[in-house]
């Protein structure tokens, strides 16, 4: 077999905590963290001449080994001991960029589920998470997907029960925020409030939705940035149209509202599409390894 098809889904955070700088220069995190159904379709076609290459119908995305989802398949094949082998990577991206929804990482990791599948599964579950680490921080988890806590840097992954049945309406404004910029603002400002990462755990325990909204929080809305009063008013805007809860994912700058009701979700879908030209509703996912 020479090619291959992934999808790459995209993450929502149900909850961001961030505990410590570390001297490495990352951060360690506290995060529950959902795949959801909103992915990027991830074409692989292999080569015998070891060419790496990407491209994709976003025109700014490069196709060099700046792309996570090139360094990915170099990781791979590093790994693999195999020099001959090589693969283009052809992305139809829908998850948005800059957003917090881990678009980049999603699709690192669809390019290490699908060598895995190409080359007869040479490595476990366990190891293509390990590989992933060492593409970004975020990788190890859309390499796993479904529910999980995420701890360390990101990597060190625990699964949690299943998020119960709802909808996430999903909002990305135009502007887009750099992940270290904020990290770096974060330490600047102090965090006057945390999410209850252990009450959601007992949440989704006992499959309570209600329970999961209530406690959910991203410690980066608090960050002294101007964007985040944007952030605010899209929050009081979904929360105006019926969300349970609302809450920026990552570092933004898509932020999402929880639904119980598909009928509640979808009105919203048009209120808010006036405010934020991106806007999707999404269900949560889990993925087939
Ligand atoms: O691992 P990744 O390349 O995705 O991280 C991008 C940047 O985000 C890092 O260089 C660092 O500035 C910041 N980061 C952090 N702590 C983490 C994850 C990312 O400070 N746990």
């Amino acid at each position: 077999m020479r090619e291959i098809s992934e999808k790459a889904y995209a993450k929502l955070n149900i909850s961001l905590d961030v505990m410590d700088g570390r001297d490495d220069g990352y951060h360690d995190m506290m995060m529950v963290m959902q795949t959801v159904s909103l992915w990027d379709d991830v074409r692989l076609t292999l080569n015998s001449e070891g060419k790496m290459s990407a491209s994709s119908n976003l025109r700014f995305i490069p196709g060099d080994e700046r792309n996570l989802a090139v360094k990915a398949a170099v990781r791979f094949f590093r790994e693999l001991g195999d020099e001959q082998s090589g693969v283009h990577v052809d992305m139809q991206k829908r998850i948005p960029v800059g957003a917090g929804m881990a678009g980049g990482s999603a699709d690192a990791a669809a390019v290490l589920r699908g060598l895995n599948k190409l080359f007869d599964r040479p490595f476990s579950l366990e190891k293509l998470m390990e590989l992933g680490a060492d593409v970004g921080s975020d990788v190890p988890f859309c390499v796993m997907g479904g529910t999980a806590l995420a701890e360390g840097r990101g990597e060190i992954l625990s699964p949690l029960p299943p998020m119960p049945r709802c909808s996430f309406l999903i909002c990305k404004p135009e502007f887009s925020i750099s992940t270290p910029e904020l990290f770096r603002k974060l330490d600047a400002s102090p965090m006057r409030r945390h999410p209850d990462t252990q009450g959601i755990i007992q949440a989704l325990e006992k499959g309570e939705l209600i329970q999961i909204c209530r406690r959910m929080y991203n410690v980066f809305e608090d960050v002294d940035d101007r964007r985040m009063r944007s952030v605010a008013e899209i929050k009081g805007a979904l929360l105006d149209n019926g969300a349970l809860s609302a809450m920026m994912t990552g570092t933004g700058s898509a932020v999402f509202g929880v639904f119980d009701d598909d009928s509640a979700a979808q009105k919203g879908l048009e209120a808010m599409k006036s405010y934020c030209p991106f806007s999707c509703l999404a269900e949560p996912v889990s993925i087939e390894n």
